[in-house]
């Protein structure tokens, strides 16, 4: 049993860090940008500094969230430096505030059509709205309230993770094309990951 917590905790954290610097390959080589999802949008969209600056700021302050969310959630680290706790916090909340806002607009030019897009808009609208909650509630010194709304946040801050890991499954695995899998994914990257926050909390008897 501990062999299999402690393995979930390396799986996490490993999952964590290398979907949090995936966003970086961006800047590192020309591979994402000529591959990736961009060589799959419109040039009406690639061309608008409006989309670019939002997609821009989504992808690194998203990148930002992934990396700092992971190490709060580890007790014995947090109690040891809870100085640092606040200021990572902080970080935390305000890279999802603004990778939130910026991925609700660029959600809007999804691909995938209208199942796809309301998918990542309402992602970004409960991602918003978890995230507040947790500043708010800590605010009020409302710890156990914070504690939850952060795991909530946190399991949707993971739809990045669990999004790049059904779209292989759903193509390679089940031999679907990209965009019916990506239409399908907008809703099961983050719906599962808020159904097991839910049961997180339960089994914390913090609800
Ligand atoms: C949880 C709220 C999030 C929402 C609502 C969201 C939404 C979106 C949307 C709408 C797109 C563009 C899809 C398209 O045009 O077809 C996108 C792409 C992207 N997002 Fe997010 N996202 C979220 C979290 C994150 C996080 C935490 C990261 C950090 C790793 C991230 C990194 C990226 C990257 C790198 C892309 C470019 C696509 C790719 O290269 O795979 N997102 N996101």
């Amino acid at each position: 049993m501990k062999a299999l917590n402690i393995s979930g905790w390396v799986l996490f954290i490993l999952l964590s860090i290398g979907i949090g610097l995936y966003p970086w390959g961006y800047l590192i080589s020309e591979v994402l940008a000529e591959n990736g999802l961009l060589s799959s949008k419109l040039n009406a969209i690639l061309e608008s500094t409006i989309w670019n600056i939002q997609f821009y700021i989504h992808i690194f302050l998203g990148s930002v969230a992934m990396l700092t969310g992971w190490s709060q959630f580890i007790k014995k680290w947090r109690n040891k430096n809870i100085g640092f706790h606040r200021i990572l916090g902080k970080i935390y909340i305000i890279a999802c505030i603004l990778s939130g806002l910026a991925g609700f607009y660029i959600g809007y030019f999804a691909e995938g059509g209208i199942v796809a897009q309301t998918g990542f808009m309402a992602l970004a609208v409960v991602w918003l709205y978890t995230t507040s909650k947790a500043y708010f509630t800590i605010r009020k010194k409302n710890v156990d309230a914070h504690r939850k709304w952060m795991i909530r946040s946190y399991a949707l801050t993971w739809a990045a993770v669990t999004l790049r890991l059904w779209l292989p499954l759903f193509q390679f695995g089940l031999g679907m094309e990209f965009i019916p899998a990506y239409v399908i994914i907008a809703w099961l990257c983050w719906v599962p990951n808020l159904v097991w926050a839910e049961w997180k909390i339960k089994r914390l008897s913090l609800s």
